[in-house]
């Protein structure tokens, strides 16, 4: 059973293939889909690949349930609040720099699914591309209901509270510092340990988020496969009335079901949820000097059919030495192909002295000019260069190929900070004309 404080037990490594039972015997021995299987559990498949994937990315798992999946009433289309989904036309999205206030924790009873709130977003679920992007604020446990996401994996970043989340395959606890993944189509509940939570979620349409090649980097570093965990298996036997909710083409369902469907007794295979603590990731960035391109700092990748191009990148900026001779230490000034929404889970981020907070987040869509602001700017360009440990900062950016568009939510809500683009308004020029090179004693 559940309980607080690291008493779960998870299996570790990235991708790997677990074997877990509940009860002993429960895995039959040597094939997937016995004529009598043990206990009376029925043989189910669900995979995350198609069958013919490449064996390198081909993902799935055979559980044995008490009830199979199928046993449900017809799914209804139900109010969805503030969850959009693809084609993301709500609105037309200019090109400016955007950034936004944490949501407030709601006052009404608001559980982890009704408090889901879509920024923006870009591609097409029906086609597995692109990604949507949403915040969760919740003060409520779920409650007799079970959600599945059939359009996309979700990326789970919380930055206020712990949840718990209650899986087909298992159970996993997860708090701020820490990051969860629910595949595609895997029933879950969560549970709020602290009362109330509120985080930031990555919609994965595309091919399934993976550890990026290391290159000259090596077999070691950046996140490490076995600091991934998987949950053990736990069922519940449970009888009553309950709700399956489905996210499907971008909307909402509901199907009214007997049993939990949380009731896989043993399973095996390499499609599975997982959590990670980005406490264990290994930064890797200079040790000479400027500012390595922040795709160093890449702790998954879901890849879009252009190599290189990826449909998504989790990025992480965490605590970490700055050691750089003769260099602007904070970000550059930059235009990317790429489109940034960054989030921060705690302390500060290095490119913005105020206004970027705990909770709230930025976008900076593909060819908009950002970085430091003018504080930070004046700072780092008289700073004595010594080493200095950024220790309180957890700063993330969901990186994706295509252009983000945003919701009428995220355009028209009180929390947009309408004077963002002030922060940069002081950069004015500093161009000497008459400038010449210092010219040193010994010349
Ligand atoms: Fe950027």
């Amino acid at each position: 059973m559940a309980s607080r404080n690291g008493q779960l037990q998870y299996q570790s490594g990235f991708g790997s293939f677990f074997a877990t039972e509940a009860l002993p015997g429960a895995l039959p021995v040597g094939q997937n889909s016995p004529q009598k299987v043990p206990y009376g559990l029925y043989a189910e498949q669900i995979n995350g690949t198609a069958f013919t994937a490449p064996r390198c990315e081909n993902r799935r798992t055979w559980m044995y349930r008490i009830v199979p999946s199928v046993n449900h009433k017809p799914f209804r289309q139900i109010e969805q609040g503030l969850l959009r989904g693809t084609p993301f036309n709500e609105v037309v999205t200019p090109p400016t720099q955007f950034r936004w206030d944490p949501m407030p924790i709601p006052e009404e009873p608001t559980d982890f699914v009704e408090g889901l709130v879509t920024v923006g977003g870009n591609g097409d679920a029906s086609l597995h591309t692109g990604v949507a992007i949403h915040f969760y604020v919740a003060n409520r446990s779920m409650q007799d209901r079970y959600f599945y996401n059939a359009d996309g994996e979700m990326l789970i970043v919380p930055q206020l509270g712990s949840l718990r989340f209650y899986t087909e395959l298992g159970i996993l606890e997860v708090s701020p510092g820490e990051i969860c993944l629910i595949p595609r189509g895997i029933k879950f509940k969560v549970e709020l340990l602290d009362g109330k939570a509120r985080g930031y979620i990555c919609e994965n349409f595309g091919p399934l988020f993976r550890l990026p090649e290391l290159g000259p980097i090596g077999a070691n570093g950046l996140a490490n496969p076995r600091d991934f965990l998987a949950p053990v298996a736990y069922y519940e036997e449970a009888e009553g009335e309950f709700q399956i909710i489905g996210k499907f083409d971008g909307k909402l369902w509901a199907a009214d079901t007997r049993y939990s469907p949380l009731n896989v007794v043993a399973w095996h295979g390499n499609y599975t949820p997982y959590k990670y603590n980005l406490a264990y990731f290994q930064a890797v960035n200079t040790v000479t000097f400027d500012h390595s391109d922040p795709s160093i700092f890449t702790v998954l990748t879901a890849p879009s059919g252009q190599p290189g191009f990826a449909n998504v990148d989790f990025v992480l900026f965490p605590p970490r030495w700055m050691v750089a001779e003769h260099t602007f230490r904070p970000p550059w000034f930059h235009r990317n192909f790429m489109s940034e929404f960054m989030g921060l889970i705690k302390g500060k981020y290095d490119a913005k002295e105020e206004g970027f907070v705990p909770g709230g987040a930025s976008l900076h869509n593909c060819m908009t000019g950002h970085g430091p602001d003018q504080p930070t700017y004046e700072k780092a360009i008289s700073a004595e260069l010594k080493p200095e440990f950024l220790g309180n900062t957890l700063a993330f950016m969901f990186e994706t190929f295509y252009q983000i568009r945003l919701t009428r939510f995220a355009l028209e809500t009180d929390l947009l900070q309408t004077d963002y683009y002030k922060v940069w308004e002081g950069l004015g020029p500093r161009f000497q004309k008459d400038w010449r090179p210092e010219v040193s004693a010994q010349a």
